[in-house]
């Protein structure tokens, strides 16, 4: 005979796969949808609107909070990215997260590490082509968090697009047993979309940054009533070059789902994307079309 779940209050803590599932099972028995948000901590309230989303079609919410060094280049902000369980838990609790998966990095990959994950063609422009290992850290580990969560529901944000559309192709793929639920950009007053990096951006640099949800309205309201893909890319791409603070990495308009680039405007498919520089931190965003 299955106990009747407990109920607690503020989020369980589990700080390893099997503690995780422990304390899964029960409800999962009960028949409860598990819903998993990963997050790298940092929490915001783009983190939130994932869990409140999750929470609208799932008894049991799991946030896993883990700063995923594979993800990151030897270059990049590993050391300083922005960690702090302490108020992330608190957070979590404030908005009805019942678990908390907070694994070590020992707990996440035993060395050795000889298995990993890496998804083709949708990782190789974009993201991928200036962060070349990036794509294969985020796969292995979000792999690893569906096998640990078991079959669920799980709430990624659309700001990160690429790793959206990777994540739902690896699903796909590997006929993983999880939902790959996306949800739209939360966005500060000025248009900003919210990221854990804008933390590090000066005062000017910040005054500069809703350049690209602008460029990005700009763009969108061209592709409406413009069939010239490279008018609507040069546009996105002028927009954002105007701004004095802004070094632009990438503008495109691509299909949604492969990220191929676009050959002619087909709206209801497409997604314009855009990637700058703003000192040494990186903004991305993206907008329907
Ligand atoms: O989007 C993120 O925060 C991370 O890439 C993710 C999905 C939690 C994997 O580490």
């Amino acid at each position: 005979m299955s106990k009747t779940p407990i109920i607690t209050k503020s989020p369980i803590i589990a700080r390893s796969g099997p503690a995780l599932r422990r304390t899964l099972d029960p409800f999962r028995r009960a028949r409860q949808t598990i819903a998993l948000v990963p997050t790298m901590g940092a929490l915001h309230a783009g983190h939130l609107e994932l869990v409140r989303q999750a929470r609208r079609r799932a008894r049991r919410v799991v946030v896993s909070i883990f700063v995923n060094p594979l993800q990151f280049a030897a270059t990049e902000d590993l050391g300083t990215y922005p960690r702090d369980l302490d108020g992330d838990l608190a957070l979590a609790d404030g908005c009805g997260v019942a678990h908390v998966f907070a694994p070590t990095v020992a707990e996440m990959y035993p060395e050795p590490l000889l298995t990993t994950v890496s998804v083709a063609d949708i990782t190789a422009r974009f993201e991928g082509a200036s962060r070349p290992e990036h794509f294969a850290g985020v796969a292995t580990v979000v792999a690893k968090l569906f096998a640990i969560a078991g079959p669920c529901r799980a709430y990624f944000g659309e700001k990160d697009f690429q790793q959206l559309a990777m994540v739902r192709r690896m699903v796909a793929d590997l006929s993983m047993p999880v939902e790959v639920v996306g949800c739209p950009i939360v966005r500060d007053h000025d248009g900003l979309a919210l990221s854990s990096r804008n933390v590090y951006l000066s005062e000017a640099q910040r005054a500069a940054a809703p350049v690209l949800h602008r460029s990005l309205l700009a763009a969108a309201e061209l592709a409406a009533g413009e069939a010239d893909v490279h008018v609507v890319r040069g546009a996105l791409a002028d927009g954002v070059a105007a701004e004095r603070e802004a070094v632009l990495d990438y503008a495109d308009l691509v299909d949604a789902a492969t990220l191929q680039p676009a050959t002619s405007v087909v709206p209801g498919t497409q997604r314009l994307l855009v990637a700058a520089r703003f000192g040494t931190t990186r903004l991305l965003d993206n907008l329907a079309v």
